[in-house]
């Protein structure tokens, strides 16, 4: 049996789908270890975890360097990746918006050169464009995004909104709403062919943790 490997986003959505997998029988007890380690083997169920960049999991799951994956939806429509989106994890649940001042309301459509400053450049421009049929100018920031309007970087923002903190504090507001995002479980399409049986055993066990654990989340 060949091992199979599972790329998680470093962070916070690792450590809850370290909790699935361990409550699906894998040991990820080797995780649990504050080391720098980036990769991990579960050696009774040939299975390996790595840690990567939220961002390079499509790219690891769709080279097939991983097999499997665990990264937000947010991530997902950026890269465009071709992989199987298998299960919605219901957990880090978040709102992609677009957010800036609120004199801006209801004023973005009548806004000839509206410059969008984002970590999402790719959603950013699909939903303005090829939504909204909007021309913008796009402005790729690698963090620290709601600064952006508040330096005349930008007029407006398309970012994550969790529980609104970052916006309140810096005085933006939510103007309209691009989607629901959270966590996704994703599989390299080669190996759903190669090992449907393995991954889709994974998979349904995933499934019934979700529905029955993880709902309200
Ligand atoms: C994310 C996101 C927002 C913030 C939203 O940034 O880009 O800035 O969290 O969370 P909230 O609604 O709960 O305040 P992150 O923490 O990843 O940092 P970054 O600005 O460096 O990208």
């Amino acid at each position: 049996m060949r091992y199979l490997t599972v790329a998680l986003a470093k962070g916070r959505l690792a450590e809850l789908a370290m909790e699935i997998f361990s409550s699906i029988g894998m040991d990820c007890a080797q995780m649990k270890e504050k080391t720098r380690k980036l990769i991990f083997t579960d050696e009774e169920h040939k299975m390996k975890f790595i840690l990567v960049k939220a961002s390079d999991v499509p790219t690891y799951v769709e080279y097939g360097a991983a097999d499997i994956g665990v990264v937000g939806k947010d991530t997902l429509l950026e890269e465009g990746r071709n992989l199987y989106e298998m299960v919605d994890l219901g957990f880090g649940k978040c709102r992609m918006c677009v957010c800036g001042p609120n004199e801006l309301r209801g004023k973005l459509d009548d806004m000839s050169e509206l410059k969008v400053a984002s970590k999402y450049p790719a959603v950013a421009k699909h939903y303005f464009q090829d939504i909204k049929g909007h021309t913008i100018d796009i402005i790729k920031l690698n963090g620290s995004v709601e600064l952006a309007p508040l330096v005349g970087l930008s007029d407006v923002i398309v970012d994550i909104v969790e529980t609104g903190k970052t916006l309140k504090e810096n005085g933006l507001d939510v103007l309209e709403e691009v989607c629901q995002l959270s966590a996704r479980l994703v599989v390299n399409k080669v190996t759903m062919k190669m090992e449907r049986e393995r991954v889709m055993d994974i998979v349904n066990k995933f499934r019934a943790m979700t529905e029955d654990n993880f709902a309200n989340i």
